[in-house]
């Protein structure tokens, strides 16, 4: 049996229009290749972006895709609507594209960019947006017209910035460091961090924070820290903030909710069994999105499942032995049937005695073509003893190792035995 998402990228990509059996109000968004690790919101649409390359507009109401865009070189790693219904995505490629709802091609894209995006925001006047960089620079992005202007704000990572209602911006990065800057990008106020910042988002003009140490903390437009708030001891991964609420989510997948106004927390439930890379959320619901690459819509007020819980991909080879239950981490980017490479990475359908990157109409790195590997049973499994960024270095296959020998084996035999 194929799973499930198969006949909708089929339908999507030779445009015929694809609806689900039966549209239900909250029902999961199914249809990316890959985790996903960008959303954002509207009352009607949501809009995700994912390692599959793809950034896809979702009818919310509906619960389908409206429009899938291709233009990202590697995973799109941040998503925003801008005013009437256009979006701007940006990704490891660190390019911003900007579109108009309903264009094949976006209106404005930046070039290429040595360092990864990886924290988007589009001031409140709507004229100008800022991405943080993996090299520790925000580029701001004056609108309609595109001027570039290139900061160097922080000397590690960006992981997180916001707009404040007045326009400065406010930034936290790798540095431990916050720093709040004027609309000319002159630091107006800065802090030291107790810990390592994952993510910021704006609230009622204060900053929320979210830490590695699994603490949520407040700081004041100006940087005091205000309460803080332990939720876990594990890292706090993922971050949104309503009106009413904020919103922060664990590497374990425990999503917490707290009183924008009040600071207190809510209610926390469990969404997942693997990491939340992106939250959303309004006065209705919360969306969740991950490793699985299926959207997840919960209510707001006491984070019950609207949709259906199980994510399909693996379920469709799951013949209960060891192999299968490795391939279920794989299953996410990888289909075995043939030609269809409409996950993040290729089919591995007869891939033993395959020499490497040369499945037809997969858009491999230029690091993988220009390698030499035949995969066999043991390259395979060599690959994930040492994992693709050394066996395979450039690959854009997220690094991951398998270190008991035993499931290496069950792995491949599991290959040997379905890839055919
Ligand atoms: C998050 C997505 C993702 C996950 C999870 C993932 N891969 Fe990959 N994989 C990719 C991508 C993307 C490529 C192509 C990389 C490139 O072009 O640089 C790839 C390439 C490969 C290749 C080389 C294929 C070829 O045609 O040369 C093999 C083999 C492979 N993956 C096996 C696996 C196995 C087995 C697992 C699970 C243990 C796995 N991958 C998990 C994304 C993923």
């Amino acid at each position: 049996m194929r799973p499930a998402v198969w006949p909708f990228w089929r339908a999507a990509l030779t445009g015929a229009a694809f609806t689900l059996a039966a549209p239900l109000h909250g029902q999961d968004l199914e249809g990316h290749g890959g985790p996903v690790g960008a959303l954002a919101v509207t009352p009607d649409h949501v809009l995700s972006g994912s390692f599959d390359t793809r950034a896809i507009l979702w009818d919310r109401a509906q619960a389908r895709a409206v429009e899938i865009t291709r233009f990202h070189d590697g995973n799109v790693t941040a998503v925003a609507f801008l005013q009437g219904g256009a979006f701007v995505t940006a990704g490891q490629d660190g390019r911003i594209a900007l579109w108009e709802a309903g264009a094949a091609r976006p209106y404005l894209a930046t070039d290429h960019a040595p360092s990864a995006i990886a924290a988007l925001d589009v001031a409140p006047d709507a004229r100008t947006l800022a991405a943080g960089f993996r090299d520790g620079q925000i580029l701001t992005l004056s609108l309609p017209e595109g001027v570039e202007r290139w900061h160097q704000a922080h000397s590690d990572r960006i992981t997180g910035l916001g707009y404040l209602a007045s326009g400065d911006l406010v930034s936290v990065g790798g540095d431990q460091r916050l720093m709040r800057w004027s609309p000319e990008f002159s630091p107006r106020a800065q802090a030291t961090l107790p810990a390592l910042p994952n993510g910021l988002a704006v609230s009622q003009g204060r900053l929320a924070v979210i830490f590695a140490d699994g603490a949520l903390r407040m700081y004041s437009e100006t940087g005091d820290l205000l309460p803080e708030h332990f939720l876990t001891d594990r890292p706090l991964v993922a971050l949104a903030t309503s009106a009413m609420d904020i919103v922060a989510a664990a590497i374990d997948g425990t999503v917490w909710r707290l009183d924008a106004t009040a600071l207190t927390q809510e209610m926390s439930f469990p969404a997942s069994d693997g990491p939340i890379w992106a939250l959303a959320l309004d006065d209705s619901e919360i969306l969740t999105a991950g490793h699985s690459g299926v959207i997840r819509r919960w209510a707001r007020e006491d984070g019950a499942a609207l949709g259906r819980a199980d994510p399909q991909q693996a379920a469709s080879f799951d013949d209960g032995s060891r192999g299968a239950e490795i391939w279920r981490s794989c299953a996410v980017c990888h289909s075995l049937e043939p030609d269809d490479h409409n996950r993040a990475g290729p089919s591995l359908h007869g891939i033993f005695g395959m020499r490497i990157a040369s499945q037809p109409g997969f858009d491999y790195s230029g690091a993988l073509r220009d390698m030499d590997i035949i995969w066999t049973e043991k390259t395979v499994a060599e690959l994930f003893e040492y994992g693709p960024d050394e066996y395979t270095p450039g690959s854009r296959m997220p690094d991951q190792r398998i270190s008991d020998p035993a499931d290496r084996a069950a792995l491949v035999e599991f290959l040997a035995r379905t890839s055919e």
